[in-house]
C-alpha cells in the first residue's frame, strides 16, 4: 500500500465505523456469550517472576502528576516503581460484588470492561529484576518471562534511534488483542485499541511523574520489529505504543530485532470472528523502516507550553490513591459542579502530551468542545475551549441536556452529567501532514487527555466516565466551528449519584 492509499484506507475505516442512529440499529447484534473472550493472556509455559505487591503512594499532589507537571529526574527506577507503574496502569485494584460472585476492577477504565490491552516490560538489569522481556499478568500481578537478556537495543533500532528509548533503563510496550474487544464492538474495536490504551497511558504517565520518573510516549516505530520483540503476531495482537521511562543507565545501541519465539498461549475463545476492517486499518497505519525514519526526522520534540502548570499547594492526595479508588460513574446527579473545578480539569487535559508525533500540525492535535449542562457560574450551552489562553468560548447558549443525552448514544449518563467534553480532530489535516500513522497519534492524543480529565475529576472528589457517541451528529452540533472535524473521544464529568460496593483487593 503506498502512503496515499494508506491514508485513504484509514479515513475509509473511520467513516465506515461511524455510529449513526441507523448504523447502531442495524449493527445491534446479539452477543454470543459462548465465545466471550478470556480477559487475560495466559501462557501455557512461561516462568513467573513475582513483583512487590504493595504500592507506596508518593507525596506529590495528584493534579500536578496527572497534568504532567510534577518535577522529574532521570533516576533508575526501583523494582517497586516498576511494580507500581504496571499495577496502576493495568492491574487489578479491587473487586466488585456481582450477583454471581465478584468481578476484578482494573486501574484504568476500558470499553465494555473487556481489557484487551496487554503490557510488556523490556528492561536492562534492574535491581531485583534481571534484563529481559516480560509480559505483565494482571490476573496475579506478576511478570511472565518472554525473553531473557537485554532487548532494549531492538527497540532503539525499531524506533529509528528515539533518544528517550536509547537512554531508558526500561520501556513498556502496549499491545491490543483486537478480538477481545471486537467480540462486542466489532470493527469499531480498532478505535478502542487507542481509547483504552490512552486511558492506561494517562495512568502510566501520571504515576511515573508522581514518582519523579521521566516518561514519554513513542508512537513512531517499525511495527513488525516491536511485535517480534514482545513475541506477538502483529495481526491478532499488535503493538500500539511504547513508553520509555527513567534514566541514568547509559546509552543503549541499536540492535536487530530478534525472531519470534511463538510462545504458546491459551485460546481466548473457542472460536474468534475475523473483522477484515480491523486488519486493514492496522496495516494501513503500520510503519516500515523508511516510514519510521521519516516520522523520527519530523519529530517535533519539546512542545510549546499551554496554559500555566498545574500545581497543588499543601498536602494533597497522591495519584496512586486516586487510581486505587476510581471507578467509572454509572449514574450522575443533575447537580452542578463548580466553574473552578471545570477549569482545573480542562487545564490538566490541555497541558502538553509528551508524544513523539511530528510537529507539523497544530498542537494539541485535538480541540476540546464542551456541553455545559450544569456548572455554577457558567451559562448552559455549547462551548469550545481555547487551550492556549484557557478561555471557554460560548458557541450556542441553551439547555442542551436532551441533545447531550442523544449525542451520547441516547444514554442517560450524558443527559445527567454536569459536563460533556468532546475531543475533535481534523483527520484530513492530520493524515495529510503525517500520513496514515497520524490517525494513531490523533486517537492517543485525545484519549490521554480524556484520561487526564477523568483522573482529575476523581482527584477533586467528582465522578467521570468515558462514553461513545453518534459521530457526525456531534460534529454538526458544534458546527460551524467544528465543521470538517472528527470525534475522537467523549468524557462526562459530574457529581456521582451512588458509590459502587467494592471489596478491597
Ligand atoms: C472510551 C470509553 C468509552 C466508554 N463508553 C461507555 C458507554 O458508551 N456507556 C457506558 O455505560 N459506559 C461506557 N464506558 C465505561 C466502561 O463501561 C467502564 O469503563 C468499564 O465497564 C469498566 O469499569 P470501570 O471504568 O469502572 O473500571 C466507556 C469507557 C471508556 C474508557
Amino acid at each position: 500500500m503506498n502512503p496515499d492509499e494508506a491514508v485513504q484506507a484509514i479515513l475509509d475505516y473511520h467513516k465506515k465505523t461511524n455510529h449513526s442512529v441507523q448504523s447502531v440499529r442495524e449493527g445491534n447484534v446479539r452477543l454470543d456469550f459462548s465465545i466471550l473472550p478470556r480477559l487475560y493472556k495466559l501462557y501455557r509455559r512461561a516462568e513467573t517472576v513475582a513483583l512487590p505487591e504493595d504500592v507506596e503512594p508518593s507525596d506529590v499532589g495528584a493534579l500536578a502528576a496527572i497534568a504532567g507537571d510534577a518535577p522529574t529526574s532521570s533516576g533508575v527506577p526501583r523494582i517497586e516503581d516498576v511494580a507500581a507503574l504496571l499495577k496502576l496502569s493495568a492491574g487489578i485494584t479491587k473487586w466488585l460484588k456481582v450477583p454471581n460472585g465478584r468481578m476484578a476492577f482494573r486501574a484504568a477504565s476500558c470499553t465494555g470492561a473487556l481489557y484487551h490491552i496487554e503490557l510488556y516490560l523490556v528492561c536492562g538489569d534492574l535491581s531485583g529484576l534481571p534484563a529481559g522481556v516480560y509480559q505483565y499478568g494482571a490476573q496475579d500481578n506478576a511478570l511472565r518471562r518472554v525473553r531473557s537478556g537485554d532487548y532494549r537495543g531492538a527497540l532503539v533500532g525499531a524506533t529509528a534511534g528515539h533518544a528517550g528509548v536509547a537512554s531508558a533503563p526500561a520501556c513498556i510496550v502496549y499491545t491490543s488483542v483486537f478480538w477481545r474487544n471486537a467480540w462486542k464492538y466489532q470493527s469499531r474495536a480498532y478505535r478502542h485499541s487507542y481509547w483504552d490504551c490512552g486511558t492506561i497511558l494517562s495512568n502510566t504517565l501520571s504515576v511515573a511523574g508522581s514518582r519523579g520518573l521521566s516518561a514519554e510516549l513513542v508512537t513512531g516505530f517499525v511495527d513488525d520489529e516491536v511485535n517480534r520483540v514482545v513475541d506477538v503476531d502483529g495481526v491478532r495482537e499488535a503493538a500500539v505504543a511504547i513508553v520509555p521511562f527513567g534514566g541514568g543507565s547509559g546509552a543503549v545501541a541499536a540492535t536487530e530485532a530478534p525472531a519470534r519465539l511463538n510462545l504458546e498461549t491459551m485460546p481466548y475463545s473457542p472460536k474468534e470472528i475475523d473483522y477484515p476492517l480491523i486488519r486493514e486499518a492496522h496495516a494501513a497505519t503500520s510503519l516500515d523502516e523508511a516510514g519510521t525514519a521519516v516520522w523520527r526526522a519530523l519529530d517535533g520534540g519539546a512542545q510549546a507550553e499551554v496554559g500555566a502548570p498545574v500545581t497543588t499547594e499543601g498536602p494533597a492526595e497522591s495519584v496512586e490513591r486516586v487510581i486505587l479508588r476510581r471507578g467509572s460513574t454509572r449514574r450522575f446527579q443533575l447537580a452542578p459542579i463548580g466553574e473552578d473545578a471545570l477549569r482545573t480539569m480542562l487545564t490538566a487535559a490541555a497541558r502538553p502530551v509528551p508524544g513523539d508525533w511530528p510537529c507539523i500540525v497544530s498542537r494539541p492535535l485535538n480541540t476540546l468542545y464542551v456541553i455545559v449542562n450544569a456548572v455554577d457560574g457558567l451559562e448552559p450551552g455549547a462551548y469550545v475551549y481555547h487551550t492556549e489562553g484557557g478561555e471557554l468560548e460560548l458557541l450556542h447558549a441553551g439547555d442542551h441536556r436532551f441533545m447531550a443525552g442523544h449525542l451520547g448514544l441516547n444514554q442517560e449518563l450524558a443527559h445527567d452529567a454536569a459536563v460533556n467534553v468532546y475531543f475533535l480532530t481534523d483527520l484530513d489535516a492530520v493524515t495529510g501532514a503525517m500520513g496514515a500513522r497520524g490517525y494513531r497519534a490523533a486517537q492517543l492524543d485525545a484519549s490521554i487527555r480524556a484520561g487526564r480529565l477523568y483522573l482529575s475529576a476523581y482527584a477533586m472528589g467528582l465522578g467521570a466516565t468515558g462514553l461513545t457517541f453518534f459521530d457526525e451528529e456531534v460534529t454538526q452540533f458544534f458546527s460551524p466551528h467544528a465543521a470538517g472535524k472528527n470525534v475522537m473521544f467523549l468524557t462526562l464529568l459530574g457529581v456521582p449519584q451512588k458509590r459502587r460496593r467494592v471489596m478491597p483487593e
